[in-house]
C-alpha cells in the first residue's frame, strides 16, 4: 500500500489527507507514545540536557539519565543488567557482536525479525535456520553444531502475526555449554506479563541464558533499544561491541522518557488491563464475524479474505469511513499482503466496534 502521510496523531488517531481517522496501526500498545507524563519527561529532558549527547557513551556522552534507565529496565524485566543502544535494531547488533566471540552459531526462526539475521551475519557467526516456532527443528540443529557455541535468536512476540514464541522449549534443547536463547522482545515489552514486562515474564521463566533484546519505540512508546540479561554478559556487550562503544547513545530526552515510561507501566497496572480487555474485544468480535484470528495475548490481529483481490478496496472504504486498518507487506506474514491490525490500551469499547462492524458490512457485501 502507498506510503501514508500522517500530518498529527494522537494515541488512537491519525491525521491524512486534512481528515482525522480513528487508527489501529502501529506498536503505540499502551498509548504512552502520547502519555503527558512521558511527553513532559521528554520536553524535561531536553531543557536539561539539549538534544544530543554529542559523543559516545564511553568518551564524554554518559549521562545519569542513560544510567539510571538501564538499572530501571533490569529491575522492571527481573534481570541482572541492561545495556543502552541507539535502536531495537542496533541493540540486536551490539549483542550479536558480543556473543561471537564464544558462539559461532546462530540458530534463527525462519521467522524472525530480519535484524537478527543481519546481526548474526555481521557479526560473523554461521547462521542456519530452524522451523518457525520449532524446538524441535532447532534441537536437530544443535545436535549438529553443539560444539561451537550455539545462540538461539527469535522473536519473543512475532512481529508480524503476533505468534508467542515457544520460550520454554527453545530453553530444553540449548546445548548445555555456550549457549544462549536471544528473545528479540520488541512486541512483547510492555504488553506481555503480570507487570508488562514481556514475554520472559509471561512464561514465568528467569534463566541465565536468556538475553532479551527490545526497542524502546513501540510499547515504550518513546525511542531507542536495550540488551537486557545476565551481568558478564551486558559487561561483554559494553566491552566489546563496537556499535555501542563507537556511536552516539540514544537522545536523553527520549532515554528520560523512557524512563517515564517504564514508571507509567509499573504504577499504573490499569493500562495493561485495558489493553487486555481491548485484545479480547477485538479477537471475540473478529471471530464472531467470522475472520478467523488465532492468539491470544498479543495486540496484533493478522488475516487475509478471500478473494483476496477484495481486500485493498475494502482497505479503502474503510479509510473513507474514518478508518484505518492497515493492510501492508511484510516478512513473515500468512500470505504476501495482510491485514494486520493493532489495538492500544487507549482505544474505547465504541471505537473498536466501530472497526468491527465495519468490516461485518464489508465482508458480508
Ligand atoms: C521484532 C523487531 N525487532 C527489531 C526491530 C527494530 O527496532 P527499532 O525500530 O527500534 O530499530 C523491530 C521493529 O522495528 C521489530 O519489530
Amino acid at each position: 500500500m502507498a506510503r501514508l502521510n500522517v500530518t498529527a496523531s494522537t494515541a488512537t488517531t491519525i491525521t491524512v489527507d486534512g481528515r482525522e481517522v480513528l487508527a489501529f496501526g502501529g506498536c503505540n500498545y499502551l498509548g504512552l507514545a502520547h502519555h503527558p507524563e512521558v511527553v513532559q519527561a521528554l520536553a524535561e529532558g531536553a531543557l536539561n540536557f539539549g538534544l544530543s549527547t554529542t559523543a559516545s557513551r564511553e568518551t564524554t556522552g554518559n549521562t545519569a539519565v542513560h544510567e539510571d534507565l538501564e538499572r530501571d529496565l533490569a529491575r522492571w524485566m527481573n534481570q541482572d543488567a541492561a545495556i543502552l543502544l541507539a535502536e531495537g535494531y542496533t541493540a540486536n547488533i551490539a549483542l550479536a557482536q558480543a556473543l561471537a566471540r564464544d558462539h559461532g552459531i546462530a540458530l534463527i526462526d525462519a521467522k524472525a525479525h530480519r535484524s537478527l539475521r543481519a546481526a548474526a551475519t555481521a557479526a560473523g557467526m554461521q547462521v542456519f535456520e530452524y522451523e518457525h516456532r520449532s524446538p524441535t527443528s532447532a534441537a536437530w540443529l544443535c545436535r549438529q553444531y553443539g560444539d561451537q557455541g550455539v545462540a538461539i535468536l527469535t522473536d519473543g512476540v512475532f512481529a508480524a502475526d503476533g505468534a508467542l514464541a515457544p520460550i520454554p522449549g527453545l530453553l530444553d534443547v540449548l546445548p548445555g555449554r555456550r549457549a544462549t536463547l536471544v528473545v528479540d522482545d520488541c512486541h512483547g515489552v510492555a504488553v506481555l506479563g503480570a507487570r508488562g514486562s514481556g514475554t520472559v515474564e509471561h512464561f514465568g521463566i528467569r534463566d541465565e541464558r536468556i538475553a532479551i533484546t527490545t526497542t524502546l519505540a513501540k510499547g515504550v512508546g518513546c525511542y531507542g533499544g536495550a540488551v537486557i540479561g545476565r551481568r558478564k554478559l551486558i559487561d561483554s556487550v559494553r566491552e566489546h561491541a563496537d556499535v555501542y562503544r563507537r556511536s552516539t547513545p540514544v537522545p536523553t530526552p527520549f532515554a528520560s522518557a523512557a524512563r517515564a515510561a517504564v514508571g507509567v507501566i509499573e504504577r499504573q497496572p490499569a493500562l495493561l488491563d485495558a489493553l487486555r480487555r481491548n485484545i479480547a474485544q477485538v479477537r471475540g468480535g473478529l471471530n464472531a464475524i467470522g475472520i478467523g484470528v488465532h492468539g491470544e495475548d498479543a495486540p496484533i490481529f493478522t488475516f487475509v479474505l478471500d478473494p483476496r483481490e477484495r481486500m485493498p478496496r475494502i482497505h479503502h472504504a474503510l479509510l473513507t469511513e474514518g478508518l484505518y486498518a492497515p493492510l501492508i507487506e511484510y516478512p513473515g506474514g500468512p500470505t504476501d499482503q495482510f491485514f494486520r491490525i493493532t489495538v492500544t490500551a487507549a482505544h474505547t469499547p465504541e471505537q473498536i466496534d466501530r472497526l468491527l462492524a465495519a468490516f461485518a458490512r464489508h465482508c458480508a457485501a
